[in-house]
């Protein structure tokens, strides 16, 4: 079998999760890995058994590859997906596609110029009850969607001392809890209800509005007590929660909360749509089971089970029910779908998310935070 050759860059958190994901696939090989760190880039090509690896994006893409994955923080997804459509390579890249609507439209058309495959790591689409709901919403099981309730609920932000690259605008862009997290949320509310979001009213809080930011590398400090001198205060310009209400295309109501504040919601994405037959909750900590609320019957639960789901949705799982999958399958699920049309060689009717995506995502990213600083509702 001719293997599809694919090299990585960024291998902090995600970039692993991409590697060991894409070697869960028999018709790829990684070859190379970059981080803009040397020792970063050594220490992961030894401990994940690659080869090749370099600091620098451009070596990487004179490597003998036909896919990129682009896995670093956000302000460089435009310039390194840039790069690698013209260096003529299909582009996985992480959420967000890019920090401007612009950016994001530039990327888009180039990719539909130069006719290459392009992927945003819209994972939780692929847990294989979220394909359900959208297949039962497309079979009419739903009935029409009368209200959409969402929440995407973290810890890891909770303390002041808590810092990240996200917290920078520099880095990360201008809304962070709505742009990191609630952009999933978002993405998948529409997804699934096959609905448009025609007008958002957003209200932003920052609870932390100072920072303390490490003055030295954080693992410096492990196993140690940090003293008020490690520390430098930092000024927070972006939102640590996020309150939206939505109006959708067919005259019907939602609303989401976004948090990264919220003691023992470590990564929660909730979900809860109520249609004209009956209605579906589902969340990503409990994703094999999916509650179906009625009025004239006894309530539901569906569990992940190839047997029990529709032919469309039944591709995404690889195990029985019962036997649990999570997280690292959905980048699997998503990359046997990308890997398949670039083996094809067929960009056309893509099942899975697109740069077109991330641009939406990235418009609906502006609109909510236009619609925080007027404090009024903003047409999409
Ligand atoms: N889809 C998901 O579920 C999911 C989950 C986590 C993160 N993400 C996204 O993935 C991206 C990375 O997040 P993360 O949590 O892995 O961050 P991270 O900070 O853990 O890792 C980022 C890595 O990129 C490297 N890097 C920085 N500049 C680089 C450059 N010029 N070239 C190569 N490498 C460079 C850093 O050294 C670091 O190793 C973000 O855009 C984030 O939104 C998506």
């Amino acid at each position: 079998m001719k293997k599809i050759k694919v090299a990585v860059a960024g291998l902090g958190f995600i970039g692993p999760a991409h590697i060991e994901a894409l070697r869960r696939l028999p018709n790829i090989e990684v070859v190379a890995i970059s981080d803009i760190d040397e020792d970063t880039a050594k220490a992961k090509a030894i401990d994940l058994g690659i080869e090749r690896y370099t600091s620098d994006f451009d070596k990487l893409l004179n490597e003998d590859i036909d896919a990129v994955h682009i896995c670093t923080p956000n302000n460089l997804h435009f310039t390194m997906a840039k790069k690698a459509l013209e260096a003529g390579k299909h582009v996985i890249c992480e959420k967000p596609l890019a920090t401007t609507v612009e950016e994001a439209e530039e990327l888009v058309a180039l990719a539909g110029e130069k006719q290459l495959i392009n992927a945003v790591h819209f994972n939780i689409r692929y847990y294989p009850l979220v394909r359900q709901m959208k297949v039962m919403r497309e079979m009419g099981e739903l009935g029409e969607v009368y209200s959409v309730i969402g929440s995407y609920l973290q810890d890891w932000l909770f303390y002041n001392t808590d810092y990240n690259w996200r917290l920078e605008p520099e880095q990360s862009g201008t809304s962070r809890a709505i742009a990191d997290v609630g952009s999933h949320l978002i993405d998948l509310l529409e997804y699934i209800t096959g609905l448009e979001i025609v007008e958002v009213m957003a209200d932003f809080n920052t609870i932390h509005k100072i920072r303390k930011k490490p003055l030295k590398p954080i693992e410096t400090y492990s196993g140690k007590m940090l003293k008020p001198e490690d520390y430098e205060d930092v000024p927070i310009k972006t939102e640590d929660h996020a309150n939206v209400l939505l109006r959708f295309n067919n005259g019907n109501r939602g609303v989401v909360t976004v948090s990264q504040v919220a003691a023992g919601r470590k990564n929660r994405l909730s979900l809860e749509i109520a249609g004209a037959r009956q209605t579906f909750s589902w969340n990503s900590e409990q994703p094999n089971d999916l509650w179906i609320g009625k009025r004239d019957d006894y309530n539901g639960a569906l569990m992940r089970d190839p047997s029990l789901f529709d032919e469309k949705s039944r591709s995404l799982i690889s195990f029985p029910g019962g036997h649990n999958e999570g997280f690292p399958d959905t980048s699997k699920q998503l990359f046997k779908e990308v890997y398949a049309a670039i083996a094809k060689g067929d960009a056309s009717n893509p099942v899975y998310p697109t740069f077109k995506d991330g641009l939406r995502e990235l418009i609906l990213c502006e609109r909510i935070i236009e619609s925080h600083k007027m404090q009024a509702w903003v047409r999409v």
